[in-house]
């Protein structure tokens, strides 16, 4: 047995968390050094708050009003402001992927997910391409910073090493891994998993702000000169990662520069389940779908939803902003089911959230985009925000912005516009494509 002297069996009696121990006498040598530095990680003070939680209930301050949005400025000033930042190498890409991916159901990370219509590219390739077209279009190195968790990291960078990085230098992109934090059982007990092992969970995607802080991510972010970081989830194939015209709204609207910026699209209907732009104590936040009450949700303005701006999780961050942040996120607590040394259970999982950090902003933005430009995200393995959904709403893109620039495609054809081929309509680079696509032709460029 551990020594029942020693701090650590303490601090597990005091909570009355012994029952981690119960096998501990058949643990062979290994098993006990792994289970003992496992129990050694936890952070006693936050498995305090934790505990706390278990008996609240969440308390959602449900006191909000409208925030304004602007529309996003199609104009050829805010095209060249932007531009003129990252080419003087000022941006860098901030992607999440260490999310567990629970509902999709994908055994691998994420961000290895096949995702495109004909060409099954994986999301991250989706992400590099773009990385990959701005910074030869602009002549400049834009580097990559991925968060991934214990669970995907490795997976996540032999992905990478093993796909040549898409043609990104390896040397531009920064894995850093967020924090696991333990999961309790609904009595408030750790969970063991293995006999030599207990059940934990990625601190959420807020974890990115104290994993930038605390993997030396940020110093190097300042030491490249980045004083504008792009904020995409791994999971949505339509993000524009490099966006110059949201750049330049982000860095120079009216005044100046803005904390943080975030891109909105307008909810196709009251129920829809996304995170809404509100005001709360006068600065901007997101209230989740969840919190808001009936009234809130179905309530209209001059014929349009109050609380009708969606968050599709796209943000600019300002680097110094990032670096000032010094309180910790507020936790959030989700029913999850997982599986325990003794079959599945229900289980609290604690996590913070990436847009907590948005009323701490001073100066901040929301932009509204066009929801078939930049958003199809990939959620559940069938049905709304699926694989098929979001295939869907890509190909639909593709055909749509070839049409723009002028091609001819007729009903039946299937087109795939690979980010390589440029960022919006008016960058298509078209010579070497047939004018004409025909119906039932497949054509991947
Ligand atoms: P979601 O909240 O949709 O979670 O993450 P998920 O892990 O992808 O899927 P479920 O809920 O288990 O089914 C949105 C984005 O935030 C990242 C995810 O990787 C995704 O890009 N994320 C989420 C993290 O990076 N860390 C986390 O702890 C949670």
């Amino acid at each position: 047995m551990i020594d029942n002297k020693s701090n650590l069996y303490e601090q597990l009696q005091a909570r009355d968390q012994l029952h981690v121990l119960e096998y501990w006498d058949e643990l062979s040598e290994d098993e006990q050094a792994s289970l003992l530095a496992q129990l050694e990680s936890i952070d006693f003070a936050l498995l305090d708050t934790f505990l706390e939680l278990c008996q609240q209930d969440d308390a959602v301050d449900q006191n909000i009003s409208p925030c304004t949005s602007k529309a996003r400025c199609e104009c050829k000033h805010h095209l060249a402001v932007g531009e003129e930042i990252i080419k003087r190498g000022e941006l860098g890409v901030l992607t999440v992927a260490g999310g567990d991916g629970t509902r999709l159901g994908w055994s691998g990370p994420k961000g290895t997910y096949p995702a495109t219509p004909l060409s099954g590219k994986s999301l991250f390739q989706l992400i590099a391409e773009q990385i990959l077209y701005a910074q030869r279009r602009y002549g400049v190195t834009i580097p990559w910073y991925i968060m991934t968790s214990v669970s995907n990291s490795e997976l996540t960078k032999s992905f990478l090493l093993d796909n040549n990085c898409f043609g990104l230098d390896r040397t531009d992109i920064f894995v850093f891994e967020q924090r696991q934090v333990p999961t309790l059982d609904e009595h408030g007990k750790l969970i063991l998993q293995t006999k030599s092992s207990i059940v934990t969970n990625p601190d959420g995607h807020g974890g990115m702000i104290s994993g930038l802080q605390q993997s030396g991510a940020l110093a190097e972010i300042e030491g490249r000169g980045i004083e504008h970081l792009s904020y995409v989830q791994v999971d949505n194939p339509l993000a524009r990662v490099v966006d110059p015209i949201f750049l330049a709204m982000h860095a120079t609207d009216e005044v100046s520069s803005q904390e943080v910026s975030s891109k909105c699209v307008m909810k196709t209907n009251a129920s829809e389940r996304v995170g809404v732009f509100c005001l709360k104590d006068g600065r901007a936040t997101i209230q989740e779908y969840s919190d808001l009450t009936e009234e809130q949700a179905a309530s209209t303005t001059d014929g349009a939803l109050t609380f009708g701006a969606g968050s599709i999780a796209i943000h600019m961050f300002n680097r110094a902003f990032l670096e000032q942040i010094a309180t910790s996120l507020p936790w959030h607590k989700a029913i999850k089911k997982v599986q325990s040394v003794s079959g599945e259970c229900a289980a609290m999982k604690f996590e913070t959230f990436v847009f907590d950090v948005l009323p701490m902003a001073k100066q901040s933005l929301v932009v509204e985009v066009k929801r078939e430009d930049e958003f199809a995200p990939i959620k559940n393995a069938d049905g709304e925000d699926s694989p098929a959904s979001s295939k869907q709403l890509q190909a639909s893109r593709s055909k749509r912005w070839l049409m723009e620039a002028g091609l001819d495609i007729e009903d039946g054809a299937e087109v795939e516009l690979s980010p390589l081929t440029g960022a919006s309509p008016s960058d298509l680079e078209l010579s070497e494509i047939p004018n004409l696509i025909q119906s039932g032709q497949q054509l991947v460029v």
